[in-house]
């Protein structure tokens, strides 16, 4: 069986005063496809920041093995902002800047060769700013994986972009999968319940499930069962 990559044990998370998350088990396993659904405000967004460790839980543990990329969510530069696509993209890997500002070769390649893999390599020289909301996600998927992570996590990376464009991002993500354990986040449940192995319901707790054990009131967004009872979700 495949080994994991990320666990949560008995991981609770507050800000400031307010309780977010509660007693939160998690495993995912190299290669899996993890869908993370839940209302909003449930804790999603603080989840996927907790794993890649920009926030420290209260209690309990989390492991990560292996690097992570990150598309977060909302992710909006300033129309008249001059960056190229390029730019972006060679920005996923910053930390390989020099302290006097110069990438070092082969990051260039890099990343035409990710924007490749998204199949915006065309697109490499235009204004950021100038591309449409599924392209612009595509883009910052390249700059999510310019170094090869082993985990990709995204945010509702289709939460702006028309059908078409969200069967090509879907259709991507199913690519990279190949390659990557990826977790993502989204609302729209009824279009990935077929492509994801796990999905993770995210409601101060978090309940594991299998896709065909969804019911379909959460497919519609109605999120107001008893989530947390062992009743009603009595698998793991
Ligand atoms: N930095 C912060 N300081 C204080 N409270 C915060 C902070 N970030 C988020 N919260 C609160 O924590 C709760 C969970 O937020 P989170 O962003 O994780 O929810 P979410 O499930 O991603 O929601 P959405 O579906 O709207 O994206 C919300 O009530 C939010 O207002
Ligand atoms: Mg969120």
């Amino acid at each position: 069986m495949a080994k994991n990559v990320l666990t949560f044990e008995h991981v609770y998370f507050q800000y400031e005063n307010m309780p977010i998350l509660e007693d939160v088990n998690i495993e995912v396993r190299e290669g899996e496809f993890v869908g993370i659904f839940g209302p909003n405000g449930g804790g999603k967004t603080t989840l996927l920041k907790l794993a890649m460790g920009f926030l420290t839980p209260q209690r309990g543990k989390i492991s990560l093995l292996g690097s992570i990329g990150y598309v977060p969510q909302a992710m909006r530069f300033d129309k008249a902002f001059p960056i190229s696509v390029l730019e972006v993209v060679m920005m996923g890997a910053l930390n390989k800047l020099s302290w006097w500002g110069q990438y070092p070769r082969g990051v260039k390649d890099k990343a035409y060769a990710s924007l490749e893999r998204v199949g915006m390599k065309e697109k490499a020289k235009a204004p950021f700013g100038t591309l449409s909301g599924g392209e612009a996600q595509r883009v910052l998927i390249a700059r999510a994986i310019v170094d090869g992570p082993q985990m990709l996590l995204l945010d509702e990376p289709t939460a702006s972009v028309d059908i078409q464009a969200e069967q090509l991002i879907y259709n991507l993500l199913l690519e990279l999968n190949q390659t990557m354990t990826i977790l993502m986040v989204t609302h729209d449940l009824q279009t990935i319940i077929d492509k994801v192995g796990k999905l993770l319901c995210v409601h101060r707790r978090v309940t594991s499930l299998k896709a065909r054990e969804v019911c379909e009131h959460f497919a519609l967004g109605l999120y107001h069962t008893p989530l947390t009872s062992k009743e009603h979700f009595p698998f793991k």
